[in-house]
């Protein structure tokens, strides 16, 4: 339904020359027909009547208010016909100004993938732009034109629910991730009726809230700020991410939705991002909350001059902003770049030609059961997974094995998550109607892996969170009759995720015992573990001879997993953060200073910086993640021991597949500054790249090193290198490196 649409002034002088204006022309044609009112109409985000992902406020003739040209942008509103129908209300208000509708795509819209930390660990950055372009063109053919992603916060406190929703704790990693799916959703550019805006969020330093708790404060250097925090937003917007949203935390005392340094100085002026700001979900208003303000009326004067775009959801800004501009407290030129910004990006999106560009019901039905995309999310499922223990090679299962004495093999499938459907999908997902045929489970995607000769039995144990043990006795008589156990185990949809921080993350209610129950019977048990966030699991990493660690996988979860099982695909994941021993080690991170006083071990505690009765180590380190075959890597070359400016020099190691399969591993790249003016970190990730080798077949692996590696943030915050000695370490984890060193001059 092609609608032509300009604003009705413009609409009079719609002549050829006027078409031929550059969009800043036509925003600031647009922007002279506007009342006060209008321009801060623009400015105001509501949640549309169908669903809500935050505390609704009760509404106030929402329909009325779109017509009167007070709404920009809706957020929760999806499908062509409800799109469609709140467009057609817009088209209705003075100006025609068209609605954006914005909404969390986060991990997919039909097409599920695996929660964004399980992606983090493939370190596939295509595969992981290509599963934001599904997302994308599932979503804009619903309708959609601008996505909540990607979340970009640094995390290194798995306590912190919305672990599951990042790339993890490393600002490397994170930034190529950023770049990936910001890229993956905003495809081939804005104006494309396949492209999602992107929003980077939650700018800044969400990840960091204290205690683990979501919504808490947040207390950092400036200096840890640039340096861990920022980077992957700073990738986001040279990526050229549409939007970014604030964060609900305060950062030293300001809170993100009011904070000019983080918004002004850092996004808008020293990194010249050209596109808009919105708040998170009635952020503006809870800096009352915070004690920040005294009511909505400074909360929108603050958040306005401090640079927020536009107010979601918090109703400040349409209430007050009017009157704060009247009595000169927030500058017209203040709304009026506001407003720029946010004009700006609906001609981008083609949304002032024609209003319905997203609204093509024919292009919705085809993108509905698209097989490519499953094959494409299957493929990043599968890559995701990361085998943590592997005893004996005790996988990959043979799919035509026999059982003991040539009798049929039985293979057990026990645990709260073995015929899970829902569950695979974890939070920020959607529920289909179909989901319970679309969404594979584990039982399903094993069955279709073996034949006749393999009889699956199955038994729940208990329910996820369950604290009786009624089930256990079934689940370890069924695991007595069988060859092999698999036992799937893990949180819930709903435990990681907005608001679900969790103070003990172990596996809930009695599942661990259920893990020693099925390990006793002597059976040959693999555990798979289904989560959105790192988990603590010491009896069953220290008992049970196989793990794998399968996060939330999403639509094809189940054959996902049966891959990896069967071994039609090697397991190449790798941990994108660290998995702690207990709470008590949070936070824990690889890239941590030395301290005055190293411990050297475990056993070296004297006066040392260690606890007296726990490691210091995590259960599996940044980086970890095992394989069907296994790779050796050679002594670290270096094409010239000094590193001068304009003079790379390279570190090249020869990786070895020295097992029997072939595989894909994850080299990694680090590096350690030994002496600077500001302590630096034991290791910083500064490369890795997959290699994939037949057995038996060697590869140089090269990385070239730059001066531009070796920068660091001082104490005057000056993005800086120092001439010093440096250390090179290479390898398949953070841990398991080989080293040598050169020298910056
Ligand atoms: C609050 C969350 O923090 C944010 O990430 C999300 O985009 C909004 N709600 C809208 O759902």
């Amino acid at each position: 339904m092609k609608h032509l649409i300009l604003c009705a002034g413009l609409l009079a002088s719609m002549t050829v020359s006027a078409q031929r204006k550059t969009i800043p022309q036509k925003v600031d044609s647009v922007l002279k027909l506007m009342t006060l009112d209008e321009k801060i109409g623009q400015m105001n985000q509501y949640n549309g009547p169908w669903a809500a992902t935050g505390p609704l406020t009760n509404d106030d003739n929402l329909l009325s208010q779109i017509k009167d040209g007070k709404v920009g942008s809706m957020l929760n509103v999806t499908g062509v016909k409800r799109t469609k129908e709140l467009q057609d209300i817009a088209m209705q208000s003075r100006l025609k100004i068209p609605l954006l509708f914005g909404q969390d795509i986060i991990h997919g819209y039909r097409t599920i993938f695996p929660v964004p930390l399980g992606e983090a660990a493939s370190w596939d950055l295509e595969a992981m732009e290509k599963g934001a372009r599904v997302a994308a063109t599932e979503a804009s053919a619903a309708g959609v034109h601008w996505t909540f992603a990607p979340m970009v916060d640094i995390a290194r406190d798995p306590r912190w629910g919305r672990v599951m929703e990042g790339a993890g704790e490393d600002p490397y990693l994170g930034s190529k991730i950023a770049t990936a799916r910001v890229k993956g959703f905003q495809g081939k550019g804005l104006g494309n009726t396949d492209a999602l805006m992107a929003c980077a969020k939650h700018f800044a330093a969400y990840g960091a809230a204290v205690g683990g708790r979501d919504y808490n404060s947040v207390d950092m250097s400036l200096r840890q700020l640039h340096e861990v925090y920022l980077p992957p937003f700073k990738a986001a917007a040279d990526a050229g991410a549409a939007t970014f949203m604030n964060s609900f935390n305060d950062l030293n005392g300001i809170p993100a939705s009011a904070n000019a340094y983080l918004m002004r100085t850092i996004l808008k002026g020293e990194w010249k991002f050209k596109g808009f700001v919105v708040s998170d979900w009635g952020s503006i208003g809870e800096m009352i909350n915070h004690g920040y303000v005294k009511d909505n009326y400074e909360a929108a004067l603050a958040s306005a001059n401090g640079g927020s775009d536009m107010d979601m959801e918090s109703r400040s800004y349409i209430q007050h902003l009017v009157k704060l501009v009247k009595e000169g407290k927030v500058k017209m030129t203040v709304i009026d770049n506001a407003v720029k910004r946010i004009l700006t990006k609906k001609f981008e999106m083609g949304l002032f030609d024609d209003p319905y560009r997203f609204s093509d019901e024919a292009r919705e039905k085809a993108q509905w059961n698209n097989p490519e995309h499953l094959a494409i999310e299957r493929d990043i499922a599968k890559k995701s997974i990361v085998l943590l223990k592997n005893e004996h090679s005790l996988l990959p299962l043979s799919k035509t094995a026999i059982g003991k004495d040539n009798a049929q093999r039985q293979i057990a499938l026990i645990g709260p998550f073995a015929k899970a459907k829902s569950d695979n999908l974890g939070f920020w997902s959607y529920d289909w109607p179909d989901d319970s045929i679309r969404v594979t489970s584990l039982y399903e995607g094993v069955q279709k892996k073996v034949g006749a000769d393999t009889k699956l039995l199955y038994a729940k144990g208990c329910n996820v969170n369950d604290t009786v043990t009624a089930g256990f006795a079934e689940a370890v008589a069924t695991a007595l009759q069988s060859d092999i156990v698999i036992l799937s185990v893990g949180e819930a949809r709903d435990m990681s995720g907005e608001a679900k921080s969790r103070s003990s993350i172990g596996f809930p209610g009695v599942q661990e015992q259920l893990v020693k129950a099925i390990v006793a019977t002597g059976k040959p048990v693999i555990v798979m573990i289904s989560a959105g966030r790192p988990l603590i699991f010491n009896w069953t990493a220290d008992h049970a001879p196989a793990i794998l660690y399968t996060w939330w996988l999403g639509t094809t979860a189940g054959d996902a997993m049966a891959d990896v099982l069967f071994g039609d695909y090697n397991p190449s994941g790798k941990l994108p953060m660290s998995f702690p021993i207990t709470e008590g080690q949070i936070p824990i991170y690889y890239s941590h200073f030395n301290t005055g006083r190293p411990a050297q071990n475990d056993s070296d505690r004297n006066y040392r910086s260690s606890y007296t009765d726990l490691s210091i180590y995590p259960k599996f380190p940044f980086g970890y993640g095992l394989h069907y075959t296994t790779f050796s890597y050679g002594p670290v070359q270096l094409s010239n021991g000094v590193l001068q400016k304009g003079k790379p020099i390279t570190a090249s190691v020869v990786l070895k597949n020295t097992g029997a399969r072939a595989g894909t591993e994850t080299v990694q790249l680090y590096l350690r500054d030994l002496v600077g003016s500001v302590v630096r970190p034991v290791k910083e990730l500064k490369g890795f790249q997959q290699i994939t080798l037949q057995p038996g077949e060697s590869k140089t692996v090269t990385f070239t090193i730059s001066v531009e590696d070796c920068r660091f943030y001082n104490d005057k915050l000056q993005y800086i290198y120092e001439p010093g000695e440096f250390r090179v370490f290479i390898g398949g984890s953070s841990r398991d490196v080989v080293e040598t060193g050169f020298v910056l001059k």
